[in-house]
């Protein structure tokens, strides 16, 4: 038996480095999982490797007729939705503030909060039919202080911080939990590729060595921690933020000799 058995668990961004994982230890864990995503190749080849238990939805998370559309075929399909991961995001090209160009911040706006406010407003619903649920969104230690060089990224999970204990105290009372949490730097195509042709990707100049934990994050630290959040081990927590990042936001460790 399986801690997500007859769920249905709705994972944007689901063929991405860390929405695949989820994806995979849902499935793993008993649940129905829909895979929703821009990229339609990938979203087909992960639903027809999990097979029966699994949907791919094309879904543009910036785009309200979409996200009703992928709700109500993952509701035919499985069920009224007892889990939304709001995962999907993009990086912007590194840039100062003065020189970034107003459809880079709309971009990055549109899918990294739009999108999330779309996400909550279209599952609301379909959580509420179910009886209740869990939204997790997903943020980043980049919406806790500043970056430089990154303001619409920043800005955005900054945002979507607000948005999320907005809607857990809107929804508590319909026993839907909305949490967030806030990865760190994990090794998946968000750092290792570069957000725009000139630019160098995250992995090139980042290192973690300076930090309580000196390692990259995989993805599979953020599926834990998630699978946690979204289970009734977590009943109680809501409007929660949830900082999974090796000791990033707690600055260098001091250099000292282990006993
Ligand atoms: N990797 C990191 O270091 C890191 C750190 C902190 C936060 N995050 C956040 O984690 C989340 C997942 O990122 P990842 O590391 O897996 O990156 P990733 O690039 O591997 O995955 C992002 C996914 O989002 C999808 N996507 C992009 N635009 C979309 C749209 N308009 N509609 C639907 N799907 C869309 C992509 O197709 C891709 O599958 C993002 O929200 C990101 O901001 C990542």
């Amino acid at each position: 038996m399986g801690r997500f058995d007859h769920r249905t668990v709705f994972v944007t961004g689901g063929t991405g480095g860390q929405g695949a994982s989820h994806i995979r230890a849902y499935h793993a864990e008993g649940a129905d999982v829909v895979i929703a995503d821009i990229a339609e190749d990938r979203g087909r080849a992960l639903a027809a490797e999990l097979g029966d238990r699994a949907l791919y939805v094309r879904l543009d998370v910036t785009d309200e007729s979409s996200w009703n559309a992928a709700v109500q075929a993952a509701e035919e399909h499985f069920g009224p939705l007892s889990v939304l991961v709001n995962n999907a995001g993009v990086q912007n090209p590194a840039a100062p503030i003065e020189t970034t160009d107003r459809r880079v911040w709309d971009r990055v706006l549109g899918i990294n909060l739009t999108g999330v406010f779309l996400g909550i407003k279209a599952a609301a619903p379909s959580l509420r039919r179910n009886g209740g649920g869990v939204v997790v969104n997903i943020a980043s230690t980049s919406g806790v202080g500043g970056t430089a060089m990154y303001a619409p990224y920043v800005a955005s999970k900054w945002a979507v911080r607000g948005l999320t204990k907005t809607a857990a105290l809107e929804l508590g009372r319909d026993h839907i939990r909305v949490n967030a949490i806030h990865p760190g730097v994990i090794a998946t195509p968000f750092i290792t590729e570069p957000a725009a042709d000139s630019d160098a990707p995250i992995a090139d100049f980042y290192s973690a060595e300076p930090f309580a934990i000196p390692r990259l994050g995989e993805p599979s630290d953020i599926t834990r921690a998630l699978l946690f959040l979204t289970s009734d081990d977590a009943s109680f927590a809501t409007g929660s933020e949830f900082v999974i990042d090796g000791g990033l936001l707690l600055g260098p460790a001091l250099k000292h000799e282990t006993v």
